[in-house]
């Protein structure tokens, strides 16, 4: 992003972890089928995806998704260590070492504008609408990406619950703003609170979702608690965390990284190898926990589902 250079991952750090991880998996697969009871098991409340004890709660009743990939997964601690969440600092680690700070509970999300029925949606009221697992590819702007298993629901049923009027041609969201629980937000490093927008087809579209979850669990707060978007064919930044506001709008709306960095980020921001960001190539990017880089895919590999938004538009210069 602004301040970070892309790719400033500590590949010894990460091979490390995986390393470590691994044999972590490797122990408790094993001691698992020692007991009979096969791998993959998750044994609820009392161990993670990955063998650790932790105190999140799980999700339950949530059905596959036949849009996920069924590349691997990037590990648990990687997908709650290494995040951008700039309301609790600007380093990879800041997020999962300040974000106790936020309160998910009471939360409320306001949807209002264009919509025949503006409505304001609690939390465990949205908990209740069809909880998918979708196993998405994350790639941001800084040239590296994961794989994760999100927990949630397409934005689209939201949508058609408030009944938007004609007038509503993009939608925009808009974090939390509260500099006690997040920090980071007394620096003047971007303009609070985080906005981000979509245009409507691209809301509308079955791979857009709001995400609640990851691994099968709430979702940790560095990673968006209680619900953010998540958008998997645009740069990581698109995906907007911890969302207290959607409003239906006419007109193309700011969002924090356009109005920062003009120049650098526009409002699409789809994930294109041939259109480079100013300062560094988007062809490739490294997978957290990969040695080697791989090629970028268009459309970050949803081309097929995806492409068509964009017929006609000029992506070079509708960056
Ligand atoms: N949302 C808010 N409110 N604040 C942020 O700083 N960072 C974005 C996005 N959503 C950000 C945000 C960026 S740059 C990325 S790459 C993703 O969140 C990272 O999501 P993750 O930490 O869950 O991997």
């Amino acid at each position: 992003m602004l301040i970070k250079r892309p790719d400033d991952i500590k590949s010894g750090e990460i091979t490390d972890k995986e390393l470590y991880l691994n044999r972590r998996q490797f122990i408790r697969t094993a001691s698992l089928g020692a007991a009979g009871l096969g791998s993959g098991l998750l044994i609820p409340g009392l161990l993670g995806p990955l063998g650790e004890a932790r105190g999140a709660t799980k999700l339950t009743g949530t059905g596959k998704s036949a849009f996920s990939t069924d590349e691997p997964q990037t590990p648990l601690k990687d997908i709650t260590g290494y995040n951008n969440f700039y309301e609790f600092g600007t380093d990879k680690s800041d997020p999962k070492r300040y974000s106790d700070s936020l309160k998910t509970r009471p939360w409320t999300v306001v949807v209002e504008g264009e919509v025949n029925k503006p409505r304001t949606f609690d939390i465990d009221e949205m908990l209740k609408m069809p909880l998918e697992e979708r196993v998405y590819r994350l790639r941001c702007v800084e040239a590296w990406s994961m794989v994760v298993p999100w927990i949630g629901f397409e934005l689209s049923h939201l949508i058609k619950a408030v009944e938007p009027t004609a007038n509503a041609k993009y939608i925009q969201f808009v974090t939390l703003h509260d500099p006690e629980q997040m920090p980071g937000q007394r620096r003047g490093v971007l303009d609070w609170p985080y906005v981000e927008g979509l245009r409507m087809d691209e809301a509308m579209n079955p791979l857009t979702i709001l995400g609640v979850g990851l691994y099968g669990e709430v979702m940790p707060n560095q990673n968006g608690a209680p619900i953010r978007v998540v958008v998997p064919w645009k740069y990581g930044f698109k995906s907007i965390k911890s969302i207290v506001k959607i409003r239906f709008v006419e007109k193309e709306p700011p969002t924090a990284w356009n109005v920062a960095a003009p120049q650098e980020y526009g409002f699409y921001s789809n994930v294109n190898p041939t259109v480079n960001h100013p300062r560094w190539s988007q062809a490739s990017e490294r997978r957290i926990g990969d040695f080697f880089r791989r090629k970028t895919l268009m459309f970050n590999g949803y081309e097929e589902q995806v492409a068509h938004l964009y017929k006609g538009m000029d992506l070079t210069k509708l960056y």
